[in-house]
């Protein structure tokens, strides 16, 4: 996880109309701006398991794979930065968050933006969701428990097209084992990695990007 937010461009993206590119920077910076007031505030005292992703980096991932009202879910969604980029990109966004006081930050941030991305303060683990390694292992890292937040949603995790995650170190099993058994065959998981930027899944294997491109026309 990086500790310190990345150097990087403004939202410079000539297939976006200027509208979209101002109100996605704009979202950005202020993503940024939150998250360091957060740091200061929690992280300097206490662990805290949000890191934000680097924003850019899965806005491009985003973009590659949007669709009209393609659903999309964020596990563990904090601040609600990415669902609300999501939905203004066109897709039907939803987080699921376990820390209710970040999800308020979403909430009110989405309203600020104008978005319809809407966030259930949960669980994104499904009900009766047990985690064990092929060797026993049970431990679940930085992923917490709580009430799971697809009732509030009113959908499955199979609804979804597109899941997207930002593990800790030694997390990322479990959401390929979410998906197997809970997500659909078809559907994309994109996972945020510290030094590798957005990996994409479709049936639990690195998704081919010319393959993908062929199936998504
Ligand atoms: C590494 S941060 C990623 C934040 C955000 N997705 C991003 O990429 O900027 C992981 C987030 O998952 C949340 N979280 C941990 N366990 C969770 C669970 N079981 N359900 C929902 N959220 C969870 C944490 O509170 C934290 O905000």
């Amino acid at each position: 996880m990086h500790e310190q937010r990345p150097i990087r461009p403004p939202v410079l993206r000539p297939e976006l109309d200027e509208a979209l590119r101002t109100r996605l920077a704009a979202l950005c910076e202020e993503g940024w701006a939150i998250f360091e007031k957060f740091d200061s505030d929690v992280r300097d005292h206490d662990f805290h398991p949000f890191v934000p992703a680097e924003y850019e980096v899965v806005l491009t991932s985003l973009l590659e794979h949007r669709a009209p009202k393609r659903r999309f879910l964020e596990w563990g969604s904090a601040t609600g930065v990415i669902t609300i980029m999501a939905d203004l990109l066109g897709y039907d966004a939803c987080g699921i968050e376990l820390d209710a006081s970040l999800v308020k930050t979403a909430r009110a941030l989405a309203e600020r933006f104008d978005s319809k991305a809407r966030f259930a303060a949960a669980s994104f683990l499904p009900t009766g969701y047990h985690w064990k390694t092929a060797d026993g292992d049970e431990r679940t890292g930085t992923i917490g428990t709580g009430e799971s937040g697809y009732l509030q949603l009113g959908q499955a995790l199979e609804d979804f097209d597109v899941v997207f995650g930002y593990p800790w170190g030694g997390e990322e099993p479990m959401m390929h084992d979410l998906m197997a058994k809970y997500g659909r065959k078809d559907a994309l998981l994109l996972v945020h990695g510290v030094n590798d930027g957005v990996k994409v899944y479709r049936g639990g294997h690195l998704s081919d990007p010319l393959e993908r491109t062929a199936r998504d026309l």
